[in-house]
């Protein structure tokens, strides 16, 4: 039996679309797009911030290559971008102030991200760095980073932020619950062995696309020593919603049970087992492992403002740009756009009135980690 349950997700087709484009490979776990993922993911942008001090490590210690050719990096799980431009400024200066050639920068995610929205960015956008530098250049690919998305050998530096957590598939989740990304979830044991095959890939791919002395930084989330994760519980509250949505008829038993938020965050022991094996270990080198807790941007604003509602729409909007994809495909394929429209609109509405009354309930404390990797 196929540990994955992502061939029955892929046969719905995702809202809006018409069920003649559903395809088997089609992923739930982009982001919502049209700038709705950027707009909202300040939490993943403060987590970024902690590992800049390593991407410029990175970037300074990185071997370059000879000849004419541009020096490649690649950004792996890009989503739509904006977080991408301020760690990108940071590696471009410290490249630009050891060569004058051209940088390429690979932005990678699903076939599925929103790319017209990603190249809009890093186009127009002020603060990017086709806007900030001279000869630097920006496109993207649409393949999963579990499989091959540059040529052998080609890849200076690499850069993955809060990407790496998001597993190949949909594992096996709880009967009352939507994800389990930790063992201390009913089928989390079972996640973590799949979680370790995927960084293992993840790794090996990796290997096989850097240079030799490249340098790549992941950043990802974790758990500590204790097993805690600071973030497992930021889809209590959707859960509960889909139950009541469950009980009172408006979607169906089977619809909340397709559904699955694919992530685990991984130990410590986990992230760094590959490095200490012979396949792998023989090709990269982990250079530094940071472990920290990224400050709560939304409860800090809250405990600012004093603002529960504002609060409450900044929650749900974050959790919304990133579980509604899984969400909406996991809804009967019979379903209209429109319909499936309006059962989202209901299942985050309710959601955000549930954390007005209960903010404390929300807030987070993301154990994360950063990895600088070296290639032998
Ligand atoms: C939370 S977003 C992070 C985006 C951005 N790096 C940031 O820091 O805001 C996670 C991204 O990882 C991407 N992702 C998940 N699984 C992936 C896979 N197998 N291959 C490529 N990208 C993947 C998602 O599509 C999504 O865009």
């Amino acid at each position: 039996m196929s540990f994955w349950r992502n061939a029955a997700l892929a046969s719905q087709p995702t809202p809006g679309e018409d069920s003649s484009m559903a395809n088997e490979r089609r992923p739930t776990t982009v982001m919502a797009g049209g700038g709705e993922y950027d707009r909202n993911a300040k939490v993943q942008s403060e987590a970024a911030s902690l590992a800049i001090r390593l991407l410029r490590r990175a970037a300074s210690e990185a071997a370059l290559p000879s000849g004419d050719g541009p020096i490649v990096a690649v950004d792996y799980g890009s989503a739509t971008g904006r977080n991408s431009l301020a760690p990108l400024n940071v590696a471009i200066e410290t490249l630009r102030m050891r060569d004058p050639r051209p940088i390429l920068v690979i932005h990678e995610d699903q076939p599925d991200n929103d790319y017209r929205s990603l190249f809009d960015t890093i186009y127009n956008a002020p603060e990017s760095y086709t806007r900030q530098h001279q000869g630097v250049f920006g496109c993207a690919i649409g393949r999963s980073f579990y499989d091959p998305v540059a040529p052998p050998a080609s890849v200076c530096l690499g850069w993955s932020s809060a990407a790496a957590h998001w597993l190949s598939g949909a594992p096996p989740r709880p009967s009352d619950h939507l994800w389990a990304p930790t063992v201390r979830f009913a089928t989390g044991p079972a996640v973590r062995e799949a979680a370790r095959r995927d960084w293992h890939q993840f790794l090996s791919r990796r290997a096989d696309e850097l240079r030799s002395g490249g340098r790549m930084v992941v950043l990802l989330a974790t758990v500590d020593d204790e097993g805690v994760a600071g973030g497992e519980h930021v889809l209590d509250g959707l859960n509960r919603v889909l139950q009541r949505q469950v009980a009172s008829g408006a979607i169906c038993g089977h619809e909340y049970e397709n559904l699955v938020v694919p992530m685990f965050f991984r130990s410590r022991e986990d992230l760094e087992a590959p490095f200490a094996g012979s396949d792998l270990g023989d090709r990269l080198t982990l250079l530094e492992h940071c472990r920290g807790i990224v400050p709560d941007p939304l409860w800090n604003a809250f405990v600012a403002s004093g603002e529960v509602n504002a609060f409450a729409a900044s929650f749900t909007a974050w959790v919304r740009a990133f579980t509604a994809p899984c969400l909406l495909a996991s809804l009967d394929a019979q379903r209209s756009p429109e319909d499936r429209r309006a059962v989202a609109d209901a299942i985050y509405g309710e959601l955000e009135t549930d954390v007005q009354n209960a903010p404390a309930e929300v807030r987070c404390a993301w154990r994360i980690a950063t990895l600088l990797i070296g290639k032998q």
